[in-house]
């Protein structure tokens, strides 16, 4: 049975758009998922997080549910829209007040916080106000919530992390129009990752300083392992520019302060534009973190197109199994990646902060959920990160996604990740299969092999 170093961190994460629900409860601001859901043609179903999976006020229910399971850490995600309804300016200590008392229910059930400042939902006023991550207004605003956020919560919380996949932030939300606010614009993609990785460099002083010696600071990334399709020259600088788009563009600058050059000369070529970087912009990125979050679900596999726009390649699918996402079970790319991470980058910690699964779930009349898949692939994914820590790779901890089914963004609720089942007709949860079995690996510290 592999069994995991001592002190090994099993959690399941969440992200606050995604479970809280209550949009409008006790002052919360909206927010630019708010706005987007709204719009006809963006979210399947015409689904909303209005309600989702109504955390907030459930919430001691369902840390009544980790304890259930053992989870030994929680991953979630701070709303700025809840903390300052407008952005900036007053803070709304109704808001903050029910981060308070989730993180003490955790505490009291021995469950250690990991929250995240950014998971996505921006406050819309901001995004009125100067258009959002493009704007380096962001910056101070970022940095000021930080600070209030963790004057609050600082005494008892002492693993943060800044923002969660900010290239999805960035790029899905400025260039692509595929997440809020929807902007469809590469060179606003590129000023946004710029804004996201200067916020987190500046707000990591705001949280150790308000908060005691033993504050880790820490960033969520989402890589991807890259493959070229064929073996040709064309196709493995394909997968040399994807891993640069993906994973060099925000692991240079954090561990090595500095952009990729090949991809900051190809958005120059492409589309004109680059990084706006001010004097000071790259030292306080590159400040050292305390650990690295990895979010990981699937590899990339591409082959060079030259009529794809700028980034003149493609994704290709690979026989293979497959998730409800389409997203191919590949858990041999989580190992090299994490081997790989340690030997670029050496980082000092390493967490998988999301990995999971969507498959489509049922409960039995009888109430029960069997989801043999994803204990499956949760199951693949925790053997191959033994052999990475076994080859040396500094990975501490796992968050599985998701503790429970909720809001999958655009695709709305139609995508269940969750560990834990929710009926969102009457918010009944009922544990999973998979959840029970992640339990018992928690209890044995490692899994069997059947
Ligand atoms: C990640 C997000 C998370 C969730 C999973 C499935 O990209 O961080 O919120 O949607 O994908």
């Amino acid at each position: 049975m592999p069994v995991f170093p001592d002190g090994f961190l099993w959690g399941a994460a969440t992200s606050s758009y995604q479970v809280e629900g209550a949009v409008s409860a006790d002052g919360r601001g909206p927010s630019i998922w708010d706005t987007f859901c709204k719009l006809p043609g963006k979210i399947a179903g015409g689904d909303t997080g209005d309600a989702a999976c109504d955390h907030y006020n459930r919430c001691h229910a369902d840390v009544d549910i980790m304890a259930g399971l053992g989870l030994q850490a929680y991953r979630f995600s701070i709303a700025w829209p809840r903390v300052l309804p407008e952005g900036v300016g007053a803070v709304n200590e109704a808001g903050l007040d029910f981060y308070d008392r989730l993180v003490d229910a955790l505490l009291a059930k021995g469950i250690t916080p990991y929250p995240t400042l950014y998971h996505w939902d921006l406050p819309q006023a901001l995004e009125d106000a100067f258009g959002g991550w493009p704007s380096r207004e962001i910056v101070p605003a970022f940095v000021h919530y930080a600070d209030v956020v963790s004057r609050r919560l600082g005494d008892r919380v002492h693993n943060w992390m800044t923002l969660n996949e900010p290239w999805v932030s960035a790029f899905l939300g400025y260039s692509t129009g595929f997440h809020a606010p929807g902007a469809n614009d590469p060179a606003l993609g590129v000023q946004a990752s710029h804004h996201l990785l200067l916020a987190h460099g500046q707000a990591a002083p705001a949280l150790r300083a308000n908060g005691g010696a033993q504050t880790r600071v820490g960033i969520a990334l989402d890589l991807h392992w890259v493959d070229a399709a064929t073996d040709s020259e064309a196709d493995r600088a394909a997968a040399y520019r994807q891993d640069g788009i993906q994973n060099r563009w925000f692991l240079d600058p954090v561990f090595k302060g500095a952009y990729p050059e090949d991809i900051v000369e190809m958005y120059r070529r492409e589309i004109g534009t680059e990084p706006d970087i001010h004097d000071g912009d790259m030292a306080a990125i590159a400040a050292p973190i305390d650990f690295l979050g990895i979010n990981y679900y699937f590899r990339n596999v591409v082959k060079a197109d030259e009529s794809v726009p700028v980034v003149k390649m493609r994704a290709v699918k690979p026989e293979g199994e497959y998730t409800e996402m389409g997203w191919e079970v590949h858990p041999e790319s989580l190992y090299k990646l994490l081997v790989h991470l340690k030997e670029a980058y050496n980082p000092p910690a390493l967490y998988i902060t999301e990995n999971g699964a969507a498959f489509t779930d049922r409960a039995s009349p009888e109430g029960q959920v069997s989801d043999p898949r994803r204990a499956a692939y949760l199951r693949a994914h925790f053997a191959a990160s033994h052999r990475a820590i076994a080859a040396g790779a500094p990975l501490r901890g796992y968050f599985v996604w998701s503790l429970m089914d909720n809001f999958e963004w655009s695709f709305g609720y139609s995508k269940r990740f969750g560990i834990v089942y929710v009926d969102f007709e009457t918010q009944q949860r009922i544990v999973k299969q998979s959840g029970a079995w992640y339990a018992e690996v928690i209890k044995q510290n490692g899994f069997d092999h059947e």
